[in-house]
């Protein structure tokens, strides 16, 4: 496995490391749920409660999970009974067929599709989206500002962007046990559950490398969202974003 701190250096070109990000949620793909829960001490099931609140999930709804894995936000919407659609969209073969084998085993209410593309290069035409939900996804694109326009173009004028993504916990003392474990204790937690240690290597230093929640928002901001917001969770370890695509005047009612 290609050793992170080397993807992660500012020199390396984007395909590069678009190319190894893959191949690391390829390895885990088939135990990454497994490794979500125990990683997070179940935590990611309260997180996910807490982002899907700002998702507006009305009849008829069509819903882009992006970088949505093996689809965990797109299963809980489709269960909600509210008849609609969603879309999962990964560019890891491994972790969207771990998701179509759990929907096999569990079917939903709801149709869920399954689609292998580059979120910096969405395949879907503007406008196809209520909504799109981003969990843990946004850090590892090579170019978040392209990935947040895609998102704008494939969102209908006042669709809603929700990102659910780590960040550095606020109190000291809650800091200093995070890099403890997040260091320390999660690459070898993390190759007993799925044999790999070098994706949660990356996954340690890639939350490091991501920008404050604060410059997020900046940067939700300047790729066309309003009302941009931001909620910490768990003392900020995870925040979860939310942001409207303006309405043109033409748009308007
Ligand atoms: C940490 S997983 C999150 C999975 C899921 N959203 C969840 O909530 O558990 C990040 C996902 O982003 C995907 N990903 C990374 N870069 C991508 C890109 N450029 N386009 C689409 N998916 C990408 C990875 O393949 C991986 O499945």
């Amino acid at each position: 496995m290609v050793n992170p701190h080397h993807i992660l250096a500012k020199k390396t070109p984007a395909a590069d490391k678009k190319k190894v990000v893959v191949q690391y949620f390829d390895a885990i793909g088939p135990r990454y749920d497994l490794a979500d829960t125990f990683m997070s001490f179940g935590l990611h099931f309260f997180w996910r409660r807490a982002a899907l609140k700002y998702l507006p999930i009305k009849t008829g709804y069509r819903i882009l999970d992006l970088c949505g894995g093996a689809g965990e936000f797109a299963r809980r919407i489709a269960g909600t009974g509210t008849r609609g659609m969603s879309v999962v969209c990964d560019l890891s073969r491994s972790m969207l067929a771990a998701g179509k084998s759990n929907s096999a085993e569990k079917p939903c209410e709801n149709p869920i599709q399954w689609v292998q593309s580059d979120a910096e290069q969405l395949g879907f035409a503007e406008k196809s989206f209520d909504a799109v939900i981003v969990g843990y996804g946004i850090r590892n694109l090579s170019d978040v500002t392209l990935g947040l326009r895609e998102i704008h173009r494939v969102l209908i004028p006042g669709g809603k962007l929700v990102i659910m993504e780590f960040s550095i916990p606020r109190s000291r003392w809650i800091r200093i046990l995070y890099h403890w474990y997040s260091f320390g204790v999660m690459p070898g937690f993390g190759r007993l559950i799925t044999g790999e240690d070098a994706p949660f290597i990356y996954l340690a230093e890639s939350i490091r490398k991501f920008p404050s929640p604060k410059k997020v928002q900046e940067v939700i901001a300047s790729a066309g969202f309003i009302r941009v917001t931001c909620q910490p969770l768990s003392n900020g370890l995870v925040t979860v974003y939310s942001a409207i695509k303006q309405e043109t005047a033409r748009t308007k009612k």
